[in-house]
């Protein structure tokens, strides 16, 4: 495939056998790489094929970018690490969703529309009673974010841009008092009310840990490092739960259903449930002498271990959030008083050895978002199984961002990929005798 320019558009030539050369539009955005346009490749009789969508560019979006080779995470163009450093939560939300950064008054206004939904039905209560008390938290959510579908007929209407806002408002809203409902049921605790006097992630963790027994008392350097993780974790571009999201979307599926294809995917290992998976992992190495062994069995391929925490599908150098994690987890430790974290030294060894061993340099693996997340959560108090619930609680912003941006682009149409039939030609079924047939 050649190039080709003509005035400012810039061409790719494709030549197909037998057919006349094909100029394939070439696409530049505002950052990042340039796309090939290939939508007349279907008219020539001709897929792509990009298992995994390694190389495709699924849709155009202006939420996030993210630059892979120099470790650059943008929110609506500004850097996530002066966001985390600068901003909170809502004030992010209010960006993601909006585009600009909220003026005190719009910030007002949100603050107050946000505050005033985080109640959840009261019918919605007797939902979690199906569940066993030691389901997967995860398990909780999808069934209770799809079931919300059930719950908000009224605003339902996806092409008025009024309905989609009050959508918006309901979601970042009541995801925490979901999340904290799915931790209290597994403990037997009664649910605990959200309060209009806190502030979102303090609101959280009230919800999360305190009892009719006494009152609890919000730490704030927790509720600052609660805050800034959801801050990390709010968006970030294309990525397979925010794909599910906007692919559920495209058919014009209810939102409610939609963010909860979102939470489904974000449970898997590879993809959200890494934070999981990584405090898990290392509990199981629990020593720092038992490092080399299990980063043998991350390199071996007739192993399927591989280290949770690490590599990324686009970034090729250290995760910015990453970063941010670790400077988080060393302040919420010393708040804490917490000296020698069970699987801190293991992690902080694990990075150290990882990152100056031939096999994960020369693939580029670094540690993700998930790979200090774990360590402060487990600080704060959180269990385990709660990790992805709060990624998903965080990331409630970005999905439903994108959602609303699908909906609003003239572009935008169902998905519907094609693949490469590996499967039987076509065959005829045998007929059968009077006598076999009437036997099968
Ligand atoms: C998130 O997409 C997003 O943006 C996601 C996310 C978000 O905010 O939404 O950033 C959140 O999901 C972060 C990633 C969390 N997942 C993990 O930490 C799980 C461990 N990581 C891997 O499973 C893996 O790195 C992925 C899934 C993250 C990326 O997989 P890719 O892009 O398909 O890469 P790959 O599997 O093709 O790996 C390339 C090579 C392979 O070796 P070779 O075949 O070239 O010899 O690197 C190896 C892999 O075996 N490899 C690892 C590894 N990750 C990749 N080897 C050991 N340990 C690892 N963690």
């Amino acid at each position: 495939m050649d190039s080709a320019e003509k005035g400012e558009e810039k061409f790719a030539i494709l030549q197909l056998p037998g057919k006349e050369p094909l100029r394939l539009p070439i696409i530049k955005g505002t950052m990042g790489p340039e796309v090939i346009d290939i939508r007349a490749l279907g008219k020539q009789g001709y897929f792509t094929y990009d298992p995994g969508f390694v190389s495709t560019a699924a849709c155009s979006s202006r939420i996030t970018f993210i630059d892979g080779a120099k470790g650059v995470l943008l929110y609506r163009g500004y850097p996530i690490d002066q966001l985390a450093d600068r901003c909170n939560y809502l004030r992010v939300c209010y960006l993601l969703l909006n585009g600009e950064l909220p003026s005190k008054e719009q910030y007002q206004e949100f603050e107050g529309q946000i505050i005033h939904h985080t109640l959840v039905h009261e019918q919605i209560h007797s939902l979690y009673q199906a569940y066993r008390r030691d389901s997967h938290p995860m398990a909780v959510m999808c069934g209770i974010a799809g079931a919300l579908s059930a719950f908000y007929h009224d605003n339902l209407d996806i092409y008025d841009p009024e309905h989609r806002y009050s959508t918006a408002i309901r979601l970042i809203a009541k995801m925490p008092t979901l999340a904290a409902m799915s931790y209290k049921y597994s403990i037997g605790h009664p649910f605990v009310y959200p309060r209009n006097d806190l502030s979102y992630a303090g609101n959280f963790l009230h919800m999360m840990f305190s009892t009719p027994c006494e009152e609890y008392e919000v730490n704030p350097v927790i509720e600052k490092a609660l805050d800034k993780i959801f801050i990390l974790h709010a968006d970030h571009e294309q990525n397979a739960s925010t794909s599910s999201v906007r692919l559920a979307g495209s058919s014009g599926a209810n939102p409610y259903a939609c963010i909860a294809a979102g939470i489904a995917s974000l449970w898997g290992p590879a993809h959200g449930g890494a934070n999981e998976a990584c405090l898990r992992m290392l509990g199981q190495i629990g020593t720092v002498d038992r490092i080399p062994e299990f980063i043998a069995r991350a390199k071996d391929k007739n192993d399927p271990f591989r280290l949770s925490g690490f590599g990324h599908r686009v970034y090729k150098t250290y995760d910015p959030r990453a970063r941010v994690m670790r400077e988080t987890c060393h302040e919420v430790l010393n708040e804490l008083h917490i000296k020698n974290h069970p699987v801190l030294d293991v992690a902080t060894e694990l990075e150290r050895i990882a990152l100056s061993d031939p096999y994960f340099i020369e693939r580029n693996l670094y540690p993700n978002v998930d790979f200090y997340s774990g360590i402060i959560l487990n600080a704060i108090g959180i269990p385990t199984s709660m990790f992805t619930v709060i990624f998903a609680l965080a990331r409630t912003v970005g999905w439903i961002s994108h959602w609303t941006e699908m909906q609003e682009m003239p572009e935008s149409r169902i998905g519907r990929p094609r693949q490469i039939y590996i499967g039987k030609p076509l065959r005829a079924v045998k007929k059968q005798s009077k006598k076999t047939s009437n036997k099968q």
